[in-house]
């Protein structure tokens, strides 16, 4: 693993653990922290031994959002001659599954970085919002496409215009976090997930992946011919074959992830 100054990342069996580590900034993300995230998870996609990746901050910060002093000195020409934020969508493009383990704040660009996560686990002192209205600005790393289509237009709208945060619960009511854990025990849970996931074929796990996302991009009868096809597709994989036989056997199956 490379080494990194904002973000920290360790191994467990076939799980990547990645923590972003500003704590003097509450996690603000950086150009930096934007940087070293698309290398370790350009590494994550690369290596074969690892299936499924958590993402997590500090008890009191997942991320307060992005860095507001890197940006506050900014006009219109540099942010748009270097399409500022446009990097985040290669993190988004990851093809394994990350978990997010959300404990204290996920504001603006950390809600939205949770929300690139394939989900999201919170504590349960997590607090999530898009307070970007406040500095006179609005999201801008997807924040207000995929809040909406979590939560949908009222409760994004609300969250959007006013600024105002909502608790792990009313995040699980709204549909915008899978799960809550006590903030104490968050990264075993996640990580425990995250080792159940890993424990899959490799190839189907990218495949479900894939195709839950294509619901995003989509009509429903180009998705579901979508999910068909890639379900065709595994037919051609020897895990299908290996997980099928397993079945009948009554035994557990062997992957091979090809
Ligand atoms: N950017 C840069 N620095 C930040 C930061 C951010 N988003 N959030 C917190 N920090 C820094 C603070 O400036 C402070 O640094 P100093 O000690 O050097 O002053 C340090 O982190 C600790 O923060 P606070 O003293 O403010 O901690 P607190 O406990 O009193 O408050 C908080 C916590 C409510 C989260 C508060 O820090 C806060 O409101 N942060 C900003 C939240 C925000 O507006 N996020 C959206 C950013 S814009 C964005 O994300 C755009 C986008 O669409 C991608």
């Amino acid at each position: 693993m490379a080494d990194y100054e904002t973000i920290t990342t360790e191994t467990r069996d076939r799980v990547l653990l990645v923590t972003l580590n500003r704590p003097q900034a509450l996690n603000a993300l950086n150009s930096q922290v934007l940087d070293e995230l698309l290398s370790a998870m350009a590494d994550f996609d690369a290596d074969d031994d690892l299936g499924c990746a958590v993402l997590t901050g500090s008890e009191k910060a997942f991320a307060a959002g992005a860095d507001i002093k890197e940006m506050s000195d900014q006009g219109f020409a540099d942010m748009y001659a270097h399409n500022f934020f446009a990097g985040w969508e290669r993190f988004a493009a990851t093809r394994k599954p990350i978990i997010a383990a959300v404990s204290g704040y996920a504001l603006g660009g950390g809600c939205e970085l949770a929300m690139m996560c394939d989900f999201i686990i919170a504590g349960d002192n997590a607090k999530f919002g898009q307070p970007e209205i406040k500095l006179g600005v609005s999201p801008g790393m997807g924040g207000s496409q995929r809040l909406t289509r979590a939560v949908g237009k009222a409760k994004a709208m609300d969250m959007c215009l006013t600024g105002r945060m909502i608790d792990a619960e009313e995040a699980e009511r709204a549909g915008l976090v899978a799960r809550i854990a006590p903030a104490a025990d968050l990264l075993d849970e996640a990580l425990k997930t995250a080792a159940t996931i890993a424990s899959m074929a490799p190839l189907a796990v990218m495949a479900n992946k894939e195709m839950v996302n294509a619901a995003f991009e989509t009509t429903l009868s180009q998705g579901v011919q979508f999910e068909r096809r890639l379900f065709h597709g595994l037919f051609a994989t020897h895990d299908q074959s290996e997980g099928m036989s397993a079945f009948v056997d009554k035994r557990a199956g062997k992957w091979s992830g090809r």
